[in-house]
């Protein structure tokens, strides 16, 4: 059973074959987090922590009368799920609301509960599916004891995941309209503070570098305003104890299903306790909940792994994998990219596509993309979004579809569906499309405005555009980009009273466009795009299985990226390509977008013949094993280049039975001895390795180590594969 209910102490126990998640409802009514960790079997009852501060520990009723607080409730130090607003507790809350006398005392208590088996399900956001296995989910309703708002929270577990998921909803059925400050989603404390907080800060080619840093008395936000999750920082963060590093220490991984503004915050007090928060970023944010309204929060995930970062990382690639990612084909073997962008961006004609799709072919390519520049008015980026049709005098697109499919290649195209030029049709023709306010000046981002998605008639627009054009044409694949942030937060759409929940909206607006696109063509593959990797969350993920992770595409930098992405993302979403960068070798250039999902882009004409070479090279192992290795394996992390000279991964299926090892290196360096220890193999097992063609137990490879000693020059790279014995000879037989 993965939720007991002991009635007597009104204790909720959820949990897995390795995690538990415990809290209970105490003598106020109030729900006291008890703990999140490894599993305890069996898991013993007590009214959490004790710290006798007696000025914390009495009441006063609203008759005068002093009272003492049942079950050793501390209103400054007890661990709650549902921290009230504005009271005793100063580690910051989950839900602000306003009362109508002004008052924005805010205070959850409990009211009922249900068990179920199964996940919730959202209507207007993205929310976890259960795939495969048994869940179960407790549901509680608390009372907001000034405003009588409920707030429906559910918990829930999947056996095989560790993974808490909470899913909350805000009901307004206090007869009156209420205004929510703050809503946030996920709430954990932990009567600990011996962490390091791990966040993913970056810019725009720089995304997600690993910062890690020890806590200490203070309060530290990670957020984002950009409107989205932004290149800036990512709604993924962690906790992990000090001592901890990628193979051991136990480690929080917190994150939700939303694309917009938010702000994960740790708060660790004067009594050494520590309290994460993560939701929607409260910063402009105001929400009027009419009377018999309810509002859906982004749904929360907290990870768990007792086995450091690399454990942390594989818990939520399975979860990801299996529960968020809704294409069914998501798991299958993906056609290799060849994307026309970084070859010729805007500068093309019918007859050069039909060029590089030619020699697309040669190198292996399996599916074309044609990117951007080949709708409406666009030879140049400031103009044409907004007019989703053909620009039939710069290209034939039949002809392409028909070639391209001709050569046996899928076809793939290009749209940024959320965008507008003010040098546009569509622009002209609805002037207050875009959201911003029109008294003043409006930023412009790339030459482009954000469509006001507030406003369905603008989502059904663009849904309609869009869909007619992959209605009349044979599209396999789309890459959905996003070059702008949103600002000047304004709609013309929404009444003054609304105005504080643009954003919120907005991204409501993006999930319904999504629905309406991606839903009607379910075999299409979506791939999400934003400015590189500037939208790169799980509420994306739902839709698009794979993110285009950076548009910086030089190795040397986009190890760093890939590294820090991996820590919180499956390599099956980290979308990687070849390009023509210099700085390195084709074979390094292959090898590192070859952990992630793999693909070229850049002038395929250019190509001479050593360079092809050595892309053919990577191409038979990704047709051997990008489908199990990559996409469906897990991931090892044994060198970062953000605290050494090396950047190494290893890959490994599911079943043991293969994997791929890279090794990269930064600096130069002279002869000197290099045993690089592998990880996640099966020690039983026996490997043949493609380095020296010997075979060696997993053991050997995971305590003595790969033999790479020798003389390494700067930038370059090492792959190695090893398969199980009996694999290798199977693969000979045939
Ligand atoms: C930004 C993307 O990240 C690029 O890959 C490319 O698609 C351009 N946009 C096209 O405008």
């Amino acid at each position: 059973m993965s939720i007991i209910y002991d009635s007597t102490n009104r204790l909720f126990i959820l949990e897995n074959e390795r995690i538990e998640y415990a809290f209970f409802i105490d003598g106020q009514n109030y729900l006291r987090h008890l703990y999140f960790g490894k599993k305890i079997s069996p898991f013993s009852f007590s009214t959490s922590i004790d710290l006798g501060w007696d000025w914390s520990k009495t009441y006063l009723t609203p008759k005068d009368e002093e009272k003492v607080y049942a079950d050793s409730y501390s209103s400054s130090t007890s661990m709650m799920e549902a921290p009230s607003n504005g009271r005793f507790d100063h580690r910051g809350s989950l839900i602000s609301i306003k009362e109508e006398d002004g008052s924005y005392l805010t205070d959850f208590i409990y009211k009922s509960h249900r068990i179920y088996d199964g996940l919730p399900k959202l209507e207007k956001l993205p929310f976890a599916t259960l795939n495969n296995g048994k869940a179960s989910s407790v549901e509680l309703i608390l009372e907001d004891v000034l405003s009588h708002a409920e707030l429906a929270l559910t918990f829930s577990i999947i056996d095989g995941y560790d993974v808490i998921i909470r899913t909350s909803r805000i009901i307004n059925n206090t007869k009156k309209d209420i205004s929510i400050k703050r809503m946030y989603s996920l709430a954990l404390d932990l009567p600990s503070s011996e962490y390091d907080l791990i966040h993913f800060p970056g810019d725009w080619s720089l995304e997600r570098n690993v910062s890690r840093n020890r806590l200490t008395q203070e309060r530290v936000v990670i957020e984002s305003e950009y409107g989205t999750s932004s290149h800036m920082e990512n709604p993924f963060n962690v906790l992990i104890e000090h001592q901890g590093n990628e193979d051991y220490g136990e480690a929080f991984g917190f994150n939700f299903l939303w694309s917009g503004n938010f702000r994960f915050e740790v708060n660790v007090d004067k009594l050494h306790s520590t309290r994460a928060l993560l939701g929607i970023n409260d910063s402009n944010f105001d929400y009027l909940l009419k009377e018999g309204e309810e509002v859906e929060l982004p749904q929360g995930i907290i990870a768990y792994s007792n086995e450091g970062l690399n454990g942390l990382s594989n818990v939520l690639g399975d979860f990801i994998r299996d529960h968020i990612i809704r294409f069914s084909k998501a798991k299958e073997y993906r056609p290799l990219i060849f994307n026309s962008w970084e070859g010729c961006y805007f500068d093309f004609t019918t007859e050069s596509i039909l060029e590089y799709m030619n020699k697309a072919k040669e190198i292996g390519s399996e599916l074309f993309v044609l990117d951007d520049g080949w709708f409406g008015e666009r030879n140049q980026d400031d103009r044409g979004l907004g007019d989703w049709f053909v620009n039939l005098s710069k290209i034939d697109l039949k002809k392409a579809i028909d070639h391209c499919h001709s050569l046996g290649m899928k076809f793939g195209l290009w749209f940024e569906p959320e965008m507008v030029n003010p040098l546009s049709k569509f622009y002209k023709e609805n002037p207050h499309c875009s959201i911003g306010h029109t008294e003043i000046n409006r930023e412009l981002s790339r030459h482009q405005l954000f469509l006001d998605l507030t406003n369905p008639d603008v989502v059904d627009n663009v849904a309609f555009q869009v869909n007619a054009i992959l209605d009349e044409y044979e599209i396999d694949y789309v890459k959905w980009d996003h070059n702008r942030h949103i600002a000047d937060n304004f709609s013309y759409y929404l009444s003054k009273e609304n105005q504080g929940q643009v954003n919120y909206q907005m991204l409501i607006g993006f999930y319904s466009l999504c629905k309406k696109i991606i839903d009607t063509h379910p075999n299409i593959f979506f791939e999400g795009c934003a400015s590189g990797g500037g939208r790169f969350d799980l509420g994306v993920a739902y839709f698009f299985p794979q993110i285009w992770c950076s548009d910086e595409t030089d190795p040397v930098q986009r190890l760093y990226i890939q590294y820090g992405t991996s820590m919180g993302y499956p390599l099956s979403m980290i979308g990687s390509h070849v390009s023509k960068n210099q700085i390195t070798s084709y074979k390094t250039k292959s090898d590192i977008a070859f952990f992630g999902t793999y693909g070229y882009e850049f002038n395929p004409t250019k190509l001479n013949e050593e360079e092809k070479k050595e892309l053919l090279e990577n191409l038979e192992l990704y047709h051997s094993l990008h489908k199990d290795v990559i996409l469906n394996g897990d991931l090892y992390r044994i060198y970062s280049p953000f605290d050494s000279n090396y950047f190494s991964q290893i890959a490994v299926s599911k079943d043991k039975r293969e994997a791929a090892f890279i090794f990269a290196n930064l600096r130069k360096e002279n002869n000197s001895y290099r045993f690089v220890k592998l990880k996640g193999l099966d020690a039983k097992k026996r490997y043949v390795n493609s380095l020296d063609n010997k075979v060696y137990y997993g053991d050997y490879y995971m305590n003595v180590g790969l033999n790479l000693t020798g003389w390494i020059n700067e930038f370059t790279s090492v792959m190695v594969v090893l398969k199980e014995e009996q694999e290798q000879m199977k693969g000979k037989e045939k």
